[in-house]
């Protein structure tokens, strides 16, 4: 690594200012303070410190120096970050070479592939292609900022081109592009699919002439795509949905892509199956909020309700935009135009209020029977609603449309939550694991080792022994360091550290600890202390088995010698 490239980009930077620019962060005290964006925040619990040049959540246990919150935000590596970085304060940094990712051929192969399919839309072959595109009101620049492209046949193939820029059998035939020597895409409008960080890692190819065959056909799992991980346009998607604070997410590539031509590039899509727990994660690093702009048939709305409550349970806020007709984005934006479908974003309808919609549908409002067991259903969706406001609208709303008076609604309403309440009770929760103390102690000390230099030679001195060996290598970590510079700084300790990846786990959790940065050496010196009496009350316990598995009457003495002797240098020490 290297140390000079980084102080230089660091002496140039201030971590405050730099996350600045990504959340809004406020001073309190000596620190600055913002909503953390590795979990889902509603208090600031990121706070950021000037002086130590380090950020840390108090919740997640996020923590680290400006490479380290890139390296988080933008999910890139360590080097990436830096260069990230050193590139914003206008310092080179191609003197830092990434390592070729085992992986890269097949990116590249993919990069190749969509260059190609992009010159055949455009050469004699792709007229017909082109009249497609043209009749489906894609112009273009929509082609190009899509970079869609064409797939033509056998004598124009894919598997030829590969073959000749060198690349190997195997390579081609692990590609997802060939199958036995024939392309995987024959005559099909090409969508290049991204991974988060924008390279190309997959297709998805449209029939364009009435063939009898899959509308769509995607690329088959390989090294580089994984069903399941990939969500459409999330790459393109990111900046705009970070400035809007939300995400649109839709069904397929013709939503996200006509949703584009009006202004609208904070859409992303699924490709037309259910969110998977990693596109929910990927979501989460983008923003706390999605709009659900689902196709609205039958299907759509099934989904809207199905996914919504995926994301729902994973702490997001639900919005949903209904279309109506059955049509879905692309057509709706066709038939009814920039501003209405505009309209429908600027008005988003809450995820409950849409579910209470759909259970009405069909009630016959005549019959008591059907009115009551709408009700019931109504309620208990209620029941599930956490702000009280938002209940108390609901309410009042079902009170008038049913006719049935606002105190028995509440009362009803009351019951099903004590009932909640009670069940909730009886769940037996998960106890977090508690820490030992001597954990704890451990931490304490390492905490302070980190911020005084006069704490690393009192653990120095003391020769007191870290019984725990991620605690010990820890720290003997910082003696080095700390012998090697001659001072101690925690976000230089930080990048010092990338080449002991197994302890940056601890190293994050024990930066992240709120303690009081003043501490007396006293204190400390009682720490050690704590863990030295640990480490004999465990030696004595080894020593006591040895006694019971002793024969020998002689040898028995000696053992518990050594015992009183330990015993009483314990308190000597007091
Ligand atoms: P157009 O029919 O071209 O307007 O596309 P669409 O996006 O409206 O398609 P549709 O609503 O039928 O399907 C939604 C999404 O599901 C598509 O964008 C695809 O991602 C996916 N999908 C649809 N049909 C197929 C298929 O036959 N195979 C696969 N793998 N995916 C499909
Ligand atoms: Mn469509």
């Amino acid at each position: 690594m290297d140390y000079e490239l980084i102080s230089k980009i660091k002496d140039n930077i201030d971590i405050v200012e730099f996350i600045s620019k990504y959340i809004p962060l406020v001073k309190k005290g000596k620190n600055y303070f913002g909503l953390c964006p590795f979990h889902s925040d509603n208090n600031p619990s990121l706070s950021v410190s000037r002086e130590k040049q380090i950020y840390k959540c108090f919740v997640c246990g996020e923590a680290g120096n400006v490479f380290n919150f890139i390296e988080k935000y933008e999910n890139v590596s360590y080097k990436e970050a830096i260069k990230i970085v050193g590139n914003s304060v206008g310092i080179l940094t191609t003197e830092i070479k990434i390592e070729n990712n085992k992986n890269q051929v097949y990116y590249d192969m993919y990069d190749l592939a969509n260059k190609f399919y992009q010159n055949n839309l455009f050469s004699n072959l792709g007229t017909e292609a082109r009249d497609y595109l043209e009749k489906r009101k894609l112009d273009f620049d929509t082609i190009k900022k899509f970079k869609i492209g064409l797939s033509l046949n056998n004598n124009d193939s894919l598997y030829n081109l590969l073959l000749k820029k060198g690349y190997s059998l195997e390579q081609i035939n692990n590609s997802g592009l060939v199958r036995d020597n024939h392309d995987i895409y024959i005559n099909r409008i090409i969508f290049p699919l991204n991974n988060v960080n924008g390279l190309i890692n997959g297709f998805s190819g449209r029939i364009y002439h009435g063939e009898n065959l899959n509308k769509y056909l995607n690329t088959s799992e390989t090294p580089i795509f994984k069903k399941g991980e990939n969500i459409y346009n999330y790459f393109n998607a990111k900046e705009e949905t970070r400035r809007k604070k939300y995400v649109i997410l839709m069904e397929g590539f013709m939503a996200v892509i006509r949703a584009s031509t009006i202004g609208v590039s904070n859409c992303i899509a699924t490709m037309g199956t259910s969110l998977t727990k990693d596109q929910i994660g990927l979501i989460k690093r983008l923003t706390n909020t999605v709009y659900l702009c689902l196709d609205g048939d039958n299907a759509g709305v099934n989904a809207t309700i199905n996914n919504g409550k995926l994301l729902l349970d994973n702490n997001l806020i639900v919005k949903v935009i209904p279309l109506t007709d059955n049509l879905d984005p692309d057509d709706y934006i066709i038939k009814y135009g920039k501003e209405k479908f505009l309209s429908l974003i600027d008005n988003p309808m809450n995820y409950e209020d849409f579910k209470i919609r759909r259970m009405k549908l069909g009630v016959n409002f005549n019959s008591s029977e059907e009115l009551a067991s709408y009700v019931n259903n109504v309620l208990e969706e209620i029941s599930l609603v956490n702000d009280e406001i938002k209940k108390e609208i609901m309410l009042k709303n079902l009170a008038k449309e049913t006719n049935v008076w606002y105190n028995t609604l509440e009362k009803k309403l009351n019951e099903l939550l004590s009932k909640k309440q009670i069940s909730k009770n009886n769940l037996v929760l998960p106890v977090k694991k508690k820490k030992d103390k001597y954990v704890k102690t451990l931490e304490f000390i390492i905490y302070y080792m980190l911020i005084k230099k006069e704490v690393i030679t009192l653990v120095e001195n003391s020769h007191v022994y870290f019984p725990i060996d991620d605690y010990r290598k820890l720290s003997l970590e910082i003696i080095n360091y700390y012998n090697k510079y001659g001072v101690i700084n925690i976000s230089n300790f930080l990048d010092y550290m990338e080449n002991v990846q197994e302890l940056k786990p601890i190293l994050k959790e024990i930066i992240s600890l709120d303690l009081d940065d003043n501490v007396s050496n006293q204190t400390i010196l009682d720490y050690l202390k704590v863990i030295n009496d640990y480490n004999i009350t465990l030696e004595i316990k080894r020593l006591e088995q040895m006694i019971m598995n002793e024969v020998d009457p002689i040898e028995q003495a000696k053992i518990s010698n050594k015992i009183r002797n330990l015993k009483m240098g314990s308190e000597n020490n007091d």
